[in-house]
């Protein structure tokens, strides 16, 4: 049974889930600027990894209280939105979108859907919402209302049914930072019809083949960062998870050891033991099993593990 739109507004305000009907394919929803509620989508999809998540608003006034808009981003917004493009600019409001939702960085990617549905909960709701595809990790998204429930139905506090969807393929993503416009994820919108309105795009191979989602510039702390770390050195701040007795200075991921608490606080806790300005930040282990998957992926790129 379908939830109502004002049930999905409700479910949105509380911090908890809810299945977006779009035009491209059904979203995974919730508010982007509360952490937790940013972590139940992470831990909803599986396997997660912290990738950045698009922010979805209602209009292009919305969208430009998140993201700085040039006059390359102007023209694509007024080209093809409400519509299945995603664009990815420097961030305005970070209390808006997330860190944990930006994957720390200093962009943000932000589309307003045509869906009339989704156009109603996001007018009514007022605010932005993440929604990356309603689908568990690694399978494919869904398109129909009964496969987003078989996905992710459980996690769900409401699910509205939107019918099938249009187009059944994610939006097109184009970035617009660092001066250069580039095609980061091929959608319905070709490049032949972005480059129409803007002009050559930059090529994605001067970018080092990055793929989105693994791109670039992930928050990392200016000191060192050290993981599993159980005896911390006395001048490190420990970033601890669940009670310690360490006497330095701890930044705490979560009393109770909940893994949900510890991803919300995850990017605020590397800031706040940076801001101590340490020799170290140590990190206590994190145990692997479910959104602890991400959060020590999430560690290991802020440790420099990963490029
Ligand atoms: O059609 C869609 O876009 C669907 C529906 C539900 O709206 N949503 C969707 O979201 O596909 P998601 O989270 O699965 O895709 C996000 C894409 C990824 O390729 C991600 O890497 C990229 O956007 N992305 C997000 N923020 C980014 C950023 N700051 N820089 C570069 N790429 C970014
Ligand atoms: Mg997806």
């Amino acid at each position: 049974m379908s939830a109502t739109i004002d049930q999905a507004i409700a479910a949105l305000e509380r911090g908890d889930l809810i299945h977006l009907p779009t035009e491209t394919v059904y979203g995974l929803g919730a508010r982007a600027d509360r952490p937790e509620a940013v972590a139940k989508v992470f831990e909803a999809k599986g396997r997660p990894r912290f990738n950045p998540l698009i922010v979805h608003v209602a209009d292009r006034t919305q969208a430009e209280a998140i993201g700085v808009f040039d006059a390359r981003a102007c023209k694509l917004a007024e080209a093809f939105w409400p519509g299945p493009l995603t664009l990815v600019l420097p961030v305005r409001d970070r209390e808006a979108m997330c860190d944990l939702a930006r994957a720390g960085l200093e962009s943000v990617a932000v589309r307003v859907p045509a869906h009339p549905l989704a156009q109603a909960i996001l007018r009514g709701f007022g605010k932005g919402v993440v929604a990356p595809s309603a689908n568990r990790s690694g399978r494919p998204s869904p398109t129909r209302f009964r496969d987003a429930l078989d996905e992710t139905g459980a996690h769900v506090a409401a699910s509205v049914d939107g019918g099938d969807c249009d187009m059944g393929l994610e939006s097109t993503v184009v970035s617009l930072m660092d001066g250069e416009a580039r095609y980061l994820r091929a959608g319905l919108i070709t490049r032949a019809e972005i480059e129409a309105v803007i002009g050559t795009l930059a090529d994605e191979a001067s970018e080092g083949h990055r793929s989105p989602g693994r791109l670039t510039r992930h928050y990392a702390p200016d000191a060192p960062v050290m993981l599993n770390v159980t005896e911390p050195p006395a001048d490190c701040v420990y970033i601890a998870f669940g009670p310690t007795d360490f006497s330095g200075p701890v930044v705490q991921l979560s009393d109770s050891r909940n893994l949900r608490e510890a991803a919300a606080h995850l990017f605020a806790a590397l800031r706040e033991a940076d801001a101590l300005t340490p020799a170290c930040i140590c990190v206590a282990p994190v145990p692997e099993a479910g959104l602890g998957e991400a959060i020590n992926d999430r560690l290991k790129r802020a440790a420099g593990f990963i490029g």
